[in-house]
């Protein structure tokens, strides 16, 4: 009998040694004579528990993990193929209470299913979102869409109906939907994992999108820094538009939609969605200004749906359950489910998606299970490199884009990145406008120059240099770039820079110096 097992081959258990786990796992099993198929699937998104191998015992997957090279051979030992007891044994998959108590709808196959088979694909639901919008007019799946209360994922926030809808009403002979996978917000991984682990939802969502607008083309733009992505989508389209997923009659619909995956060299500023459309275009990724909005005027000058990743995998789950179970997840006016991607010093990093309104110490001492270090948590990034830091005072803020903006913060891609308190927070606030300067697309002077003096006056505290006049500088110029920028890298870098100063202000009065600093 042939004993199934599952590896992952998504790129944070790659980076952790899975390749080399599964070819011990064959060498074993020929050495001592046993049967064993090895799926490559992507990630549970249990970080801490990577390589994680599950072996197929009954109708269970039981999970042992993390897995080294090493252990293989005490795995076998120990009759893991029947599920036997070791060390590593962490029972049943979906017993394991960092999976069990998530509501995965995004997600609900990631990890599961074997990537790149359609079959297994359907098994779970698959296309079964699609089918229904074949049936249905463009303006119902927008309607629907809109009524799920979905909001995008890339960082903003902004309803994805009333975008399709926009972009359904313009005229243009030609329309697009362009995928925004660039990613580049600190901390999060979700776009990566989904691609590398259920390609066929993004495919999915992608083509509804296509429906609901009357696009006939679709581009994933991701970056060279995802190779396992890139190579993941890329075969899963291939197999899409050999089952006639994709192509001139989707599903036998007589409807076309066809999309490619495009690979920028990345750069942060390409994540904007107008900076995206002049990197497609083969421009230098520099922002344009709005108006036009891309949903009138965008990639070639055509109506052009720009989503990101989670946006648009969050749509087929819409279509298949119906807007009113989506829209019941939630608090306020986020609704349904977020991926949230726990990182940084913490000890149970990985992803974990529910429904809106955890509070933020929930998700991190709790669920994050605190600090890797042991060390108490000081400080907690939320939103990427642009997000505000949270002290412990705020860990009440439920996960909601109101309450975050509420308390000066923002959600974003939900990217968490925690800090034990050994983090200086004003070498943070400088990092913050290094990272603004180096990332900076150069078009408008807040961001620009701005950035370069906040990290000169960010050194000028460090050294102690007229300390009080220099904060008030730093508050000042942060206003200018609030206010005076043209894209949001420029007018988001004040949030981490002044949290940091508002709720650790200790951390900017080091010892006064009497020299001046050059
Ligand atoms: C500097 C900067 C970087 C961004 N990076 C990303 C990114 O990597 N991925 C993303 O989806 N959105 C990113 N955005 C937001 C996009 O401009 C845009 O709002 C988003 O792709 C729209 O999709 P959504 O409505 O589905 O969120 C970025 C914005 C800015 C200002
Ligand atoms: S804020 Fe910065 S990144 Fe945005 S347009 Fe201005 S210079 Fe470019």
């Amino acid at each position: 009998m042939t004993v199934k097992l599952y590896v992952p081959k998504d790129a944070a258990a790659l980076a952790l040694g899975a390749d080399r786990v599964a070819a011990a796992i064959e060498r074993e099993a020929i050495a001592r004579g046993v049967a064993v198929s090895i799926v490559r699937n992507g990630s549970r998104g249990m970080h801490w528990l990577e390589p994680l191998v599950e072996v197929v015992v009954g109708h269970e997957r039981i999970a042992y993990g993390p897995v080294r090279p090493d252990d293989v051979a005490s795995l076998f030992d120990a009759g893991f193929l029947e599920g036997g007891a070791h060390p590593l044994c962490r029972g049943a998959t979906k017993d394991i209470p960092f999976l069990k108590q998530q509501t995965r709808l995004t997600f609900a196959r990631c990890g599961i299913v074997d990537p790149l088979s359609l079959d297994d694909y359907r098994r779970f639901r698959g296309l079964t979102g699609l089918e229904k919008a074949i049936e249905m007019a463009p303006g119902d799946i927008v309607r629907e869409v809109t009524d799920s209360g979905l909001r995008g994922r890339g960082g903003a926030g902004f309803p994805t109906g009333i975008k399709w809808k926009t972009v359904l009403e313009a005229a243009g002979e030609r329309k697009y939907i362009v995928c925004n996978a660039d990613e580049g917000d600190s901390g999060t991984f979700a776009d990566r994992m989904i691609m590398e682990g259920d390609p066929f939802v993004l495919i999915e969502g992608m083509a509804i999108a296509g429906l609901a607008t009357g696009a006939t083309m679709g581009f994933i733009y991701t970056r060279s820094e995802y190779p396992h992505a890139i190579a993941a989508m890329s075969a899963a389209i291939e197999v899409a538009r050999r089952e006639g997923v994709l192509g001139p009659s989707v599903l036998g619909s007589g409807r076309a939609f066809d999309m490619e995956v495009r690979v920028g060299a990345g750069a942060y500023v390409c994540g904007e969605e107008t900076a995206l459309l002049n990197s497609l275009e083969g421009k230098r990724g520099v922002v344009r200004a709005k108006p036009p909005l891309p949903a009138h005027k965008g990639l070639f000058d055509c109506p052009t749906v720009i989503n990101n990743v989670i946006s648009l995998a969050s749509v087929p789950v819409i279509l298949d359950r119906g807007a009113a179970f989506y829209r019941d997840f939630g608090m306020g006016r986020s609704r349904g489910t977020i991926p949230i991607q726990i990182a940084g010093n913490v000890k149970h990093g990985g992803l974990y998606e529910t429904a809106f309104g955890l509070s933020l110490g929930e998700i991190v001492d709790h669920i994050g299970g605190g600090t890797a270090s042991g060390r108490p948590v000081k400080a907690v990034q939320v939103g990427g490199p642009l997000g505000a830091y949270f002290p412990r005072a705020l860990f009440d803020t439920p996960f909601d884009y109101e309450a975050f903006a509420a308390k000066d913060g923002l959600i974003g891609h939900a990217g968490i990145v925690v800090f034990d308190d050994t983090v200086d927070m004003l070498h943070q606030a400088r990092f913050a406008m290094e990272f603004c300067a180096i990332e900076s697309c150069g078009k408008c002077t807040p961001c620009r120059i701005g950035s370069t003096r906040g990290v000169e006056v960010a050194d000028n505290i460090a050294h102690g240099v007229e300390p009080e006049k220099n904060r008030e500088l730093l508050a000042d110029l942060c206003n200018t770039m609030k206010f005076g920028s043209l894209c949001a890298l420029g007018g988001f870098t004040p949030y981490p820079v002044m949290s940091a100063m508002t709720h650790f202000p200790e951390d900017f009065t080091p010892a006064p110096r009497v020299e001046a600093a050059e």
